[in-house]
């Protein structure tokens, strides 16, 4: 048997920069010790995120030159009108700027003061998109998703005895709907269950409850399915992938991830009263109906990348490489959550970092060792990410502590990942050493971890 390789060869380089730890040291403590305020120019390899950080095909670049610019009715919205339905059933489309976007629209019509919003774990806009409306996003995600060592398949699927109970002690008309996000980042980018979706169908048509779907890395969820689940290892992605949707009646994406774009989001639904009413909101808040804050050029590259992302063979290349870096840390000993999540491998700060209290932020501090190391950028998704409690103002303690570490897709090789892992795993051999995280001296009220402002502690 031949060893694996890519299903692409590469037309564009772009140089990146390695730098020293003096430099990395002082550029740290210039953007107060917060990773977001780094310049790229300032890191080598860049994991902070999977969202819009992607390579585009060749034939997503032909399809840019193709676009039409018109303000209304582009040749380029129809044709990404066509694609969505095709790949997700529903009927309705309005573009927007990007995923958050496609919530605060979709939001402004379905969400008011006091409602509840349960799901598995939503993810930080999704729910500021919510609490900002007095409403309150309620996670439903099963108890194995929380322990790193489980290796259930489906960390992401809800628990339908805590949705039920949900269902049981909120009257309907204060649950607008039941979200469901695929892949569930906040938890690890861990997937949902085709068997999980639709017992939550189920449950909530018993209830009167209509199902959404938080939808951007919806292609990479279905890859899990048909890998993992029984039954579904003969279909299609793009198969799986509309079965899934069908027991919803609508979606948001962030066409930022498995759209294979730089820059997009989307609603689409199948529900004429709301479609009219979202459009009113995306007309004051994105743009005309047919571009919703898109270049008709984007659209065009959206369209050709929603086709590219649900293929098998892409998928394959793209998580098998996010778990080849994930199974290098797990040689090392390094605590990751397994199994390895589709987008990203998370670590564990608390088992990593013992001796660095809650209070001073051990995903946080993981994260800036990791940069002093090497120049690798990752975020925490911790304590900073979980804000505080919206009407007591203390901290939110999450269950997990994690650093992520999201892979662009079709950007690094794996020579890239084997550098990740060794740096990582010298700042593991160091770890004895770390004793002290960081304290706060400025945050903003919701969303804080992208602006917040640290000093050592
Ligand atoms: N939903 C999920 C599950 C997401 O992961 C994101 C973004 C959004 C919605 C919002 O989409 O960024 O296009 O406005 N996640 C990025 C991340 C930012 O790094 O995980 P957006």
């Amino acid at each position: 048997k031949l060893p694996y390789a890519e299903p692409f060869r590469i037309k564009m380089v772009e140089e990146i920069r390695q730098s020293t730890r003096e430099e990395r040291e002082e550029w740290l403590k210039n953007s107060k010790y917060n990773l977001f305020n780094l310049k790229s120019s300032q890191v080598y390899i860049d994991l902070l995120t999977d969202s819009g950080t992607g390579a585009m095909s060749d034939q997503q670049w032909g399809a840019m030159m193709t676009g039409d610019e018109s303000y209304a009715g582009s040749k380029s919205f129809e044709k990404l009108h066509e694609t969505v339905q095709k790949i997700t059933g529903y009927q309705y489309l309005l573009p927007t700027h990007q995923g958050r976007a496609a919530e605060n629209v979709l939001f402004s019509v379905l969400v008011k003061d006091g409602d509840v919003i349960p799901g598995n774990t939503h993810f930080d806009t999704t729910k500021g998109h919510i609490e900002i409306r007095k409403a309150h996003a309620v996670d439903c995600t099963i108890d194995e998703a929380f322990d790193i060592e489980d290796p259930h398949p489906f960390k992401g699927n809800i628990d339908l005895e805590k949705l039920e109970l949900i269902y049981q002690t909120y009257p309907k008309d204060q649950i607008p709907f039941c979200l469901i996000t695929i892949t569930c980042n906040s938890s690890g980018g861990q997937p949902v269950s085709l068997e999980n979706i639709k017992a939550v169908k189920e449950l909530s048509d018993r209830y009167g409850v209509p199902i959404y779907f938080d939808s951007a890395r919806f292609a990479e969820n279905a890859y899990f399915i048909k890998i993992r689940e029984k039954g579904q290892e003969n279909r299609t992605i793009k198969e799986i992938a509309k079965e899934a949707f069908s027991y919803g009646v609508g979606m948001t994406m962030s066409s930022k991830k498995d759209g294979l774009v730089n820059i997009g989001g989307f609603i689409a639904l199948n529900d004429a009263d709301i479609f009219k009413k979202a459009s009113n909101f995306t007309i004051i808040f994105e743009g005309f109906i047919t571009y919703g804050g898109m270049a008709g050029r984007d659209m065009a590259a959206l369209a050709v990348g929603l086709n590219e992302a649900t293929e098998f063979e892409y998928l394959e290349s793209r998580i098998s490489q996010v778990e080849y870096l994930g199974n290098k840390l797990i040689e090392f000993g390094i605590p990751v959550q397994k199994p390895i999540g589709g987008h990203a491998v998370f670590i564990d700060s608390l088992t990593f970092l013992p001796n660095i209290p809650r209070e001073e932020y051990p995903a946080q501090t993981l994260a800036n060792e990791i940069y002093k190391e090497a120049g690798i950028r990752t975020v925490e998704i911790g304590t900073l990410l979980a804000d505080r409690d919206p009407e007591t103002r203390v901290n939110r303690y999450p269950k997990l502590e994690l650093v992520r570490l999201a892979i662009p897709r079709r950007t690094y090789t794996n020579n890239h990942m084997d550098y990740i892992a060794a740096a990582i795993k010298n700042v593991f051999d160091r770890r004895n050493e770390i004793q002290k995280g960081y304290n706060i001296t400025w945050e903003s009220e919701i969303l804080r971890h992208f602006t917040v402002e640290l000093e050592k502690a």
